[in-house]
C-alpha cells in the first residue's frame, strides 16, 4: 500500500502520498497553488517560479512543482512574501506580453489573465516590450503566435513527451523563444498536428487556427465524449455553440498532460458540415438516386428484406456503438432471419482474440510489450496508443517491442526483438520457465526445444521482475501471447476500429456467411452499416447503404438510409483496455438523419417482430465478458494480412474529406515526395 506522509498546507492537514508533490498535495485539502509551467503528471519544471511557498524551517521560498512532500511539513502558500515575489514575476511577464485580453481568444481559460486577476494587476510597473516574433499560421489546424509566448515551456514537454519532438526552446534570457528546428513552419516540420501543444499551452501562443471569433469560452457547453475514429477510442471534450461543434480538446482537465488525442480526433468533426453528409434518404430512380421520405425508404426496404430472408446479408463497421451492434444482431436473426451478419473486424481479427483480451491500465504498468504492433502517431495507426507508450516510457516504464518488422516505437524501447514473433515468444516463454515462474505441462512441452537468445534471455528477465507487464498484441498473435501471460502478466488484443472490442462482446459476428463472402457472393439484399470501406458495388441484387455520408459505396447503393453520427447519438463503446466507455450526444441530428438502432427498430416494426432498444442491463451485461485463457499452440492466425494504415484510412474516408483533413493529407504526401 502507497505510504502516506502527514503535513499542514496552510493550516489544514493533508495526508498525501510519500514523493507528491506540494502543488498536488494542495489539490488533496483544496488549496490551489498558483502556477504557470506545472503540468500535473510530469516532474516540476521550475521555469515560472509562480509557485513559490513557504515551509517552516527553511530560510528561503521553495517551488511547490518541484518539492515534495515531508512528515510534519508545515506549508504556506499565501504569505506576504510569496504573493509579493508572484506579483513581480506576473509584473515582469506583463512587460512582454500583449494587453488585449478584451478580444483575446482565450480569454477565460488564460492562466495568466487569471493570475493578473488574483494579484490585481491591470499592466505592467516596466517599460513594455514588443518582440515582434512571426506568426506561422500556414496550417489549417494551429496559429502559433510567439509574442503571447511566457516560456512556460509546457508545449515543449508535451510534444517531446509523446515523442513527435518539433517544438524547443531557442537562445536564452529575453532572446528566448519557442521555435522548431532551424525555425521552419510547423508544417515543415514534422508536426503531426495533433495538438496537445494546444492543449498544455495555459495562454494564446498556440491556438487552433479557426478560433478567432467563434465564441467566448464561457458561451460553450462543454460536452464529454470518445472519438469512434480509430481503436484507441480516445476520450474527447466537445464545445458547442449554437448547436455547431466549435472546438475538440482532449477529454481531460485543463493542466494535465495525461491523454492524447490525434489531428483526426481533434480537428475531423468539420466532416459533418460537408456537404457529403446525408440529411434526407435516398432511393435509385432511373439510374439516379434522388431524394424520398423515410416512409417511402422503409417500406421499399422492408419488402425487399422480407423477400429475401435468409439470403440477406448484413455487413457493418466495427466503429458502431453497442447499442447498434445488440439491435443489427437482433434485427438480423429474429426480424430477417438471417445467420449472416458480420462486420470489418473479421478483416484483422478474430472474435476471441477480442472478446478473451483482459483489462488493464497503461499508466500504472512498469513494462509494457508490443508483440507484432506497429502503431504510429505519424501514419495514424492507433496513435495514441504509440503516444502513451511513449509517455509511459518517458515516465520511468519500460518497453518491449517483438516484430518481424522494422517499427518507428522501437527507438523509444529498452529492447527490440526482431525476427519471427512464434520464435521470440517461445523462447521467452521457456526462459522464463527456466528462470523458475510456474507454467502448466502443456506449455512446458511446447517450449521444450525452443532456442533462447540473448535478448529473449533479456527480455524474460524483464518480464519476470516487473510488477505489472502488459502484453499488447496484434490480435492474429494473441493465443501466442497469451501463452506469456498465463506465466506472468496481462494480455490484450488491440483492434483498428474503436468499438472492436464491443462488437466482439455482443456477438456480431456471422453464424452464416462471413464479410468477404457476403461481399464476393451474390446475395438477394446486402445490408451495409456505418462507413464500410467498399469502393465498388458488390455483386449484391439489390444493396442497402445505412451511412452518415455519401461513402463510395453509398453511391452505387439502390436505396441509402441517413444515419446520424457519433455526435449526434447518445451510445456506448468498449475500449481496447477493456473500459465500458459512455458517449454522449452533442449536436441535434442534422436534417432527417436517425440512429443505425432507431433505423432498424422502425424496419422491425413493419416486417415483425419488433425489436426493442437494447437496454442498459444488456449493455453492462455484455460488457463484462468473462476472460477464458488457457493454453494455445503458438500459431499465428492467418487471414488478417490488410494494411492497418489503409485500412483505418479507408473506413474515414468520410472524415478525410473534411476541409482540414484532406489539407493534412496533401501535406503529408508533399513530405513524402
Ligand atoms: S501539434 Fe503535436 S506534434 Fe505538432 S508541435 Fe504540437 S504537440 Fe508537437
Ligand atoms: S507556447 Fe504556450 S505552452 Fe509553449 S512555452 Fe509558450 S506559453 Fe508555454
Ligand atoms: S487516436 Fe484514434 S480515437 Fe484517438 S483521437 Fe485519434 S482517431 Fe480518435
Ligand atoms: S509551476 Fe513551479 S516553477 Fe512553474
Amino acid at each position: 500500500m502507497e505510504k502516506l506522509v502527514k503535513l499542514q498546507i496552510d493550516g489544514k492537514e493533508v495526508h498525501a502520498p510519500a514523493g507528491m508533490n506540494l502543488i498536488d498535495a494542495g489539490h488533496l485539502a483544496d488549496v490551489f497553488i498558483p502556477n504557470l509551467c506545472y503540468l500535473k503528471g510530469m516532474k516540476g519544471f521550475g521555469a515560472c517560479r509562480l509557485c513559490l511557498v513557504e515551509v517552516e524551517g527553511m530560510k528561503s521560498p521553495v517551488i511547490a512543482c518541484n518539492t515534495k512532500v515531508r512528515e510534519g511539513m508545515v506549508v504556506h502558500t499565501q504569505t506576504e512574501k510569496v504573493r509579493d515575489i508572484r506579483r513581480f514575476i506576473l509584473d515582469l511577464i506583463l512587460a512582454i506580453h500583449p494587453l488585449d485580453c478584451m478580444t483575446c481568444t482565450k480569454a477565460g481559460i488564460c492562466k495568466l489573465q487569471e493570475y493578473a486577476y488574483e494579484y490585481e494587476l491591470k499592466g505592467t510597473s516596466f517599460t513594455r516590450k514588443k518582440m515582434g516574433y512571426p506568426i506561422d499560421q500556414i496550417n489549417p489546424f494551429i496559429r502559433r503566435d510567439p509574442e503571447y509566448c511566457i516560456l512556460c515551456g509546457r508545449c515543449v514537454r508535451v510534444c517531446k513527451e509523446q515523442g513527435t519532438n518539433v517544438l524547443d526552446f531557442i537562445g536564452r534570457g529575453i532572446n528566448a523563444e519557442i521555435g522548431t528546428a532551424y525555425n521552419k513552419s510547423l508544417r515543415e516540420s514534422g508536426c503531426t498536428f495533433c495538438g496537445s501543444c494546444i492543449d498544455a499551452c495555459p495562454v494564446n501562443a498556440l491556438p487552433e487556427a479557426d478560433r478567432w471569433r467563434k465564441g467566448r469560452e464561457w458561451e460553450y457547453k462543454k460536452i464529454q465524449s470518445v472519438c469512434l475514429l480509430c481503436g484507441s477510442g480516445c476520450d474527447i471534450l466537445v464545445s458547442v455553440k449554437d448547436g455547431s461543434i466549435q472546438k475538440i480538446n482532449t477529454g481531460e482537465k485543463p493542466g494535465s498532460a495525461k491523454k492524447y488525442i490525434c489531428a483526426y480526433g481533434r480537428f475531423g468533426y468539420d466532416c459533418i458540415e460537408e456537404r457529403t453528409k446525408l440529411v434526407s434518404p435516398l432511393k435509385r430512380v432511373k439510374g439516379e438516386l434522388r431524394e424520398t421520405t423515410w416512409k417511402d425508404a422503409l417500406s421499399i426496404v422492408a419488402g425487399k428484406l422480407k423477400d429475401a430472408g435468409k439470403n440477406t446479408g448484413f455487413i457493418s463497421t466495427a466503429g458502431i456503438m453497442n447499442e447498434d451492434a445488440l439491435a443489427l444482431k437482433k434485427f438480423a436473426k429474429n426480424v430477417v432471419k438471417t445467420k449472416n451478419f458480420d462486420t470489418t473486424l473479421s478483416l484483422y481479427s478474430d472474435v476471441h482474440s477480442l472478446r478473451d483480451s483482459q483489462s488493464a491500465l497503461i499508466t500504472n504498468s512498469d513494462l509494457l510489450v508490443l508483440v507484432g504492433l506497429n502503431p504510429s502517431q505519424w501514419n495514424r495507426v492507433l496513435p495514441a496508443l504509440d503516444a502513451s507508450i511513449r509517455k509511459r516510457v518517458n515516465r520511468g516504464g519500460k518497453l518491449i517491442v517483438m516484430n518481424s518488422s522494422d517499427t518507428r516505437i522501437e527507438e523509444a524501447a529498452m529492447l527490440s526483438l526482431k525476427g519471427d514473433e512464434l520464435q521470440i515468444l517461445k523462447g521467452v516463454a521457456k526462459a522464463l520457465i527456466d528462470r523458475g515462474l510456474k507454467a502448466d505441462k502443456q506449455l512446458k512441452t511446447a517450449v521444450r526445444d525452443a532456442e533462447i537468445t540473448e535478448d529473449m534471455e533479456k527480455a524474460a528477465k524483464l518480464i519476470a521482475e516487473a510488477d505489472r507487464p502488459i502484453l499488447f498484441t496484434s490480435p492474429s498473435l494473441f493465443d501466442a501471447a497469451a501463452n506469456i501471460s498465463l506465466i506472468k502478466g496481462r494480455v490484450i488484443a488491440v483492434g483498428l476500429e474503436s468499438n472492436a472490442r464491443g462488437i466482439a462482446l455482443a456477438g456480431l459476428s456471422t453464424e452464416g456467411k462471413t464479410y468477404k463472402e457476403m461481399v464476393n457472393d451474390r446475395m438477394k439484399v446486402l445490408y451495409a452499416v456505418g462507413e464500410v470501406p467498399l469502393t465498388s458495388r458488390p455483386a449484391a441484387d439489390f444493396l442497402v447503404v445505412q451511412t452518415s455520408h455519401f461513402t463510395d459505396l453509398a453511391e452505387q447503393a439502390d436505396i441509402v438510409l441517413p444515419s446520424t453520427t457519433s455526435f449526434e447519438t447518445e451510445g456506448t463503446m468498449i475500449d481496447y483496455l477493456g473500459r465500458l466507455k459512455h458517449i454522449n450526444q452533442v449536436i441535434e441530428p442534422m436534417g432527417l438523419t436517425k440512429s443505425h438502432r432507431d433505423i432498424l427498430i422502425a424496419l422491425s416494426k413493419i416486417i415483425k417482430p419488433a425489436i426493442k432498444k437494447p437496454t442498459d442491463a444488456e449493455i453492462k451485461k455484455m460488457s463484462k465478458g468473462k476472460q477464458k485463457l488457457a493454453f494455445s499452440p503458438f500459431v499465428r492466425k492467418e487471414g488478417f494480412d490488410i494494411s492497418p494504415h489503409e485500412f483505418i484510412e479507408a473506413v474515414n474516408a468520410s472524415v478525410l474529406k473534411g476541409r482540414r483533413l484532406s489539407w493534412l493529407k496533401e501535406a503529408l504526401a508533399a513530405v513524402a515526395v
